[in-house]
C-alpha cells in the first residue's frame, strides 16, 4: 500500500513538472532578449487544465522598477500618476483597457471611474472580486483629455504590458475595447467582428469585448459582453 502511494505520488510530481514545462514553454515565446516577439505562430494551447504553479522569470515589483518614474513618451508631461495596473499576480485572467482617465490618473488605479464601476460588476457577476483578477491597461498614462492612444505613446508603453503579461501568465487575457483588442491582436478588424471567439495571443486565448464605456452609452451592447464574458467562464471552470 505505502509503495502504491509512493508510486502514484512521484507520477503525480512527473506530470506536474512536465506541464510546467509546457506552460513555461508556452510563456518563453512571448520575448526574445526582453522585446516581444511577432505574434504569429504560437498555438492556443493555454487551457483552464494547464492550471499549475509557475514561475515568472520577472515579477510585477521588477517590471514596475524598470518603469521607474517614465518619461520614454509625451504623456509623463501632464500626467498626475503612472497607472501600472493592479490585481492579483498570478490571475488567470487579466482584463485589459484602453488607457488611465481622469479618475485613474488621480488614483493611481485602473478602471476606478464610472466605467470602472461597470467593470467591477461584471467581474462581480461572474463570480470573481477585483483582487482575483488582474486589471491593466495599454497605456500607463493618461491621455490628455481622454483622446486617442497615438502610435509612438502604444509603442513606448506596449513592452511593459508584455512584460506584465508574461510575469502574471495568465490563462485568459479579455481586451476591452477597439484599442486594447486591435493593439494586442495586431489587426485592424473592428471590434464587432473580433468579439464572440477567443484568438489567439501568443497562444494564450484573448477574448475580444465592448469596454465598459462603450457600455455607459450604449446599454444594447451589454447582453454581447455577457456572452463573451459567459465563454471565458467557461474556459475558466
Ligand atoms: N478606461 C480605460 O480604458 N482604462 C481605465 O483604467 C479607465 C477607463
Amino acid at each position: 500500500m505505502r509503495d502504491e502511494l509512493l508510486e502514484l505520488t512521484g507520477a503525480l510530481k512527473n506530470h506536474i513538472i512536465s506541464e510546467k514545462g509546457s506552460r513555461d514553454a508556452l510563456y518563453s515565446n512571448l520575448y526574445i532578449k526582453g522585446n516581444p516577439v511577432a505574434l504569429s505562430s504560437a498555438p492556443v494551447n493555454a487551457t483552464a487544465n494547464n492550471r499549475v504553479a509557475h514561475t515568472p522569470s520577472i515579477t510585477l515589483e521588477d517590471i514596475g522598477k524598470e518603469l521607474g518614474d517614465c518619461k520614454r513618451c509625451k504623456l509623463h508631461d501632464k500626467r498626475n500618476h503612472i497607472v501600472f495596473g493592479e490585481g492579483s499576480s498570478t490571475a488567470d485572467l487579466v482584463f485589459v483597457g484602453e488607457a488611465p482617465g481622469r479618475d485613474e490618473d488621480m488614483q493611481g488605479k485602473p478602471f476606478v471611474g464610472r466605467a470602472g464601476k461597470l467593470l467591477t460588476d461584471i467581474i462581480k457577476a461572474m463570480g470573481l472580486e477585483r483582487k482575483d483578477v488582474y486589471i491593466c491597461n495599454i497605456l500607463k498614462c493618461r491621455p490628455p483629455e481622454n483622446r486617442n492612444p497615438e502610435s509612438d505613446e502604444i509603442a513606448a508603453c506596449e513592452p511593459f504590458l508584455i512584460k506584465q503579461l508574461e510575469s502574471i501568465q495568465p490563462l485568459v487575457i479579455c481586451a476591452m475595447g477597439k484599442f486594447a483588442a486591435q493593439t494586442l491582436l495586431k489587426t485592424d478588424t473592428a471590434i464587432s467582428m473580433l468579439r464572440g471567439k477567443f484568438h489567439s495571443y501568443h497562444g494564450i486565448k484573448l477574448m475580444p469585448t465592448y469596454h465598459p464605456a462603450y457600455l455607459l452609452r450604449n446599454s444594447g451592447a451589454k447582453k454581447q459582453v455577457w456572452q463573451d464574458v459567459q465563454i471565458i467562464m467557461e474556459e475558466l471552470k
